[in-house]
């Protein structure tokens, strides 16, 4: 049994400690009696720390939004593994919006650096996939995110694959208002991307891993996605940054 997983990625808002900790006291008292579902906050790097200490006495986990691939160097401005190790369980690798940002942003290479560096440092990578608006409309769904899945995990053991999550993200989906149709994210992760595992590292590995679904998720449209046997909870932006995230969970507990 995979236990769904829903994470809240703030992306670039709630940097101050002040703000961060309400919002996550706030949700702390409702979210603690839903336990069928873990709950990761991926927060800015500058709350890590302040989120650790309101978090560590709670089984919500925390996340960074991304990471360099080297213990340490010459990286101005990059934040390493070991940095992150001890502090957060999860890690957010291969956001779109990181991908998008060309020559310094992830590339597929990157990406497979940074997952394997997650694995030695004890992080759960949780590996966005997705394909944008232009493949979707040609039907390169599955071409595409098949290929984003074996590259990102070239040369990682099957039990480290299943130990893993990956948030299916079509980016027409994220921000736009227009989360994609359930049996349509189903059938990605069913086939493309557990198949994708499958192949490489055999069914065991497919069945154990954690696929999420992510675009335009909200408290009204997360049902519709849990219900789905394939996808095993959501990776959720703008609707995790308020209170009501915590009735988004809620809605996401099987009825
Ligand atoms: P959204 O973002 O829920 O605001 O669409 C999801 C994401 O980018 O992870």
């Amino acid at each position: 049994m995979r236990r769904p997983l829903i994470a809240a990625n703030w992306k670039m808002h709630l940097g101050r400690a002040d703000e961060a900790q309400a919002l996550v006291r706030a949700m702390m008292p409702a979210l603690s009696r839903i336990e069928q579902i873990e709950v990761a906050i991926c927060p800015p790097f500058t709350v890590l720390h302040a989120l650790f200490d309101v978090l560590r006495s709670s089984a919500i986990a925390l996340g960074a939004q991304n990471m360099h691939s080297e213990d340490k160097g010459a990286h101005t401005g990059e934040t390493s593994p070991l940095m992150l190790a001890g502090l957060c369980q999860y890690v957010i690798l291969g956001h779109s919006e990181r991908r998008a940002m060309g020559g310094t942003g992830d590339t597929d290479e990157a990406i497979n650096r940074k997952v394997g560096a997650s694995f030695a440092h004890g992080l759960i990578p949780i590996l966005c996939v997705g394909e944008d608006s232009g493949q979707h409309e040609r039907g390169d769904t599955d071409v595409f995110v098949r290929g984003q899945v074996e590259s990102a995990l070239q040369g990682v053991t099957p039990e480290q694959v299943a130990s893993c999550v990956v948030a299916y993200e079509p980016i027409w989906a994220i921000g736009s208002g227009k989360a994609a149709n359930p049996a349509d994210a189903n059938r990605t992760i069913g086939i493309t991307i557990r198949g994708a595992v499958a192949d490489r590292f055999g069914e065991e590995a497919a069945q154990a891993v954690r696929v999420l679904y992510g675009g335009s998720v909200t408290a009204a449209s997360i049902a519709g996605f849990m219900a789905m046997p394939e996808i095993d909870g959501a990776l959720v932006g703008g609707a995790s940054l308020k209170p009501e995230f915590a009735e988004l969970v809620a809605a996401a507990v099987p009825s």
